[in-house]
């Protein structure tokens, strides 16, 4: 790290005088090395906190919002959980990456939706980047309540997820979205946690070819091939996917 300033003044006079050079005596270059470690550690400090404050401005933006923007927290709950009743999606420890480009698809039109576009819209690319950030430092899903995995619904739900329907080339859900629908990150979200009529909505939106922004049509072409009730039992089992039925 480079100082400031040398210690080069009196061991430069000294050795001009001997004819030459003389280094700094012990106690002096002990206080020099000491303070080059105070500064480097003010610095890093000083560097933590402005890589954090991308973290909190996204914090401040989901609590109050901003002029022109609506606080996120209204629609997507206080920690970012989601809200079932209302088909709101969880954000909460989905990926930066993938949370940023569904906010510049709504923004650019490629993904449509009536509420979020101009929500989108009304943000810069800065602020953009501080919600990804602060939804992708939030806590993901945990399961807090048992399923009911008696269900015939919730048994078609696990299958789809776990094995797809070779016969109809419908892939597993997990090949792609991981283990338990955690999300691989950064390019398939997590699909666990969300509420039951986002996800519906979603495949629906696929089927319909009316949310096209998903790479190489992945999801137009697996959501095409579900049918109504599929769609209905993956959706209601990815809300609180548990592996404890499986095999029964
Ligand atoms: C008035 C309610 C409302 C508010 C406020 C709101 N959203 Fe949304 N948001 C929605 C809805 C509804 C959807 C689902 C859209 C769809 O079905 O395609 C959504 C979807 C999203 C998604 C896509 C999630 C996914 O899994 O693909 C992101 C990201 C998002 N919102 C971010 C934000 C941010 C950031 C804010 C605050 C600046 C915000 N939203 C404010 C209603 C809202
Ligand atoms: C071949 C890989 C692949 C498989 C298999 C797959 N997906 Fe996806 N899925 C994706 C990708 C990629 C995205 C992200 C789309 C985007 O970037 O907008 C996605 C997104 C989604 C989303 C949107 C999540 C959100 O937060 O908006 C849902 C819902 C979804 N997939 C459900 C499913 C279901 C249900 C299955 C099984 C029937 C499945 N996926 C199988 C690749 C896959």
């Amino acid at each position: 790290m480079a100082l400031p300033f040398t210690l080069a003044g009196p061991a430069d006079m000294e050795s001009h005088v001997l004819r030459r050079p003389v280094r700094a005596p012990l106690h002096i270059r002990y206080f020099v090395f000491s303070f080059a470690i105070v500064v480097s550690i003010i610095w890093a400090a000083t560097g933590m906190s402005l890589a954090h404050a991308d973290g909190l401005a996204g914090a401040t933006l989901a609590q109050k919002g901003s002029s022109g923007t609506p606080a996120c927290m209204t629609c997507h709950g206080a920690n970012g959980e989601g809200q079932a009743a209302g088909g709101f999606p969880r954000l909460a420890g989905l990926s930066e990456a993938y949370l940023l480009k569904q906010l510049q698809a709504f923004s650019s039109g490629k993904r449509k939706n009536a509420i979020m576009e101009p929500i989108a819209s009304s943000l810069d690319a800065e602020q953009m980047r501080d919600a990804a950030d602060y939804y992708a430092s939030l806590p993901a899903w945990k399961q807090t309540v048992e399923p009911d995995i008696t269900s015939a619904q919730y048994a078609l739900g696990l299958k789809i997820a776990t094995e797809g329907d070779w016969s109809k080339e419908i892939p597993a859900c997990f090949t792609c979205h991981g283990a338990l629908g955690k999300g691989v990150p950064p390019h398939f979200p997590a699909l666990a946690g969300q509420p039951r009529s986002y996800t519906q909505a979603q495949l629906n939106a696929w089927k319909a070819r009316t949310r096209t922004n998903d790479p190489i049509g992945l999801m137009q072409m697996i959501g095409g091939k579900l049918t109504d009730p599929e769609i209905a039992a993956v959706s209601l089992f990815l809300e609180n996917p548990s592996l404890a039925g499986k095999g029964k």
